[in-house]
């Protein structure tokens, strides 16, 4: 059955406790996990594709961008803009590559956990940043595999631009706002939010199943 997804359920009804003191601790001590080869190399090839084909254009990234859905639909609606989709599955890219891509699009195979970091060791800053729909993990011994509970998460900040997350677990989208709020003293509010049309299969998947969606967009610039 398609559209019989289920709002993710769990114990956890607000910001998880141990949300504050995690932020103190990404943001004390920086995150020094040793990059892995294939990342390495993904980013590098993924930097030398953008030097030749757009080395002006304002970047946006697509993080876990799934089979690169959503990437599609920034490239199309951002047009000068140069767009890459990040995700660790290659399967789904491969799915998302089966369609003609875009000029002004790379999917790139690679764990965020690395490549945020590489981006940020080179430089880069990003116009807008998209994070959609990613894994929830509501289990509450799981905070620290939500993105804002992870140690990279610092970093994801420091790449500036418009930061965008949405989720159909309200708690995500509020632990992101606080962490926001903790990490840069920027107003973040998590908001109830209806799209036209979907971004993502996943969106749509939850549209379907008849979810509510939350949103957060926050200016880093
Ligand atoms: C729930 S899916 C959402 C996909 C897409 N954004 C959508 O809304 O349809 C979450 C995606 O995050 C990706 N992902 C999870 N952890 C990741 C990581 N560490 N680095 C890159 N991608 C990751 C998964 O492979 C998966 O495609």
């Amino acid at each position: 059955m398609y559209a019989n997804s289920r709002i993710p359920t769990s114990a956890q009804t607000g910001i998880h406790e141990r949300l504050p003191a995690l932020l103190a601790r990404h943001t004390a001590t920086a995150f020094r996990k040793p990059y892995t080869g294939y990342n390495l190399a993904a980013f590098e090839a993924s930097l030398a594709r953008r030097e030749r084909l757009a080395p002006k254009a304002p970047l946006i990234v697509d993080a876990c961008c799934g089979a690169g859905e959503s990437s599609i639909a920034l490239a199309r609606a951002f047009p000068e803009h140069y767009i890459i989709g990040v995700d660790q599955s290659g399967p789904r890219l491969a799915r998302g590559k089966q369609n003609e891509l875009p000029p002004n699009l790379d999917l790139v195979r690679a764990d965020l956990a690395d490549y945020w970091r590489l981006l940020r060791d080179a430089g880069i800053r990003l116009d807008r940043h998209y994070l959609l729909y990613p894994n929830p993990w509501p289990k509450i011994g799981h905070l620290i595999r939500r993105w804002h509970g992870h140690p990279v998460f610092p970093t994801v900040l420091e790449l500036g631009g418009v930061i965008e997350c949405r989720s159909n677990w309200r708690v995500y989208v509020e632990e992101f706002c606080f962490a926001v709020r903790y990490v840069t003293q920027r107003e973040a509010r998590c908001k109830p939010y209806v799209p036209d049309v979907a971004l993502t299969p996943f969106e749509r998947k939850y549209l379907d199943s008849g979810h509510a969606l939350f949103r957060a967009e926050v200016d880093l610039t």
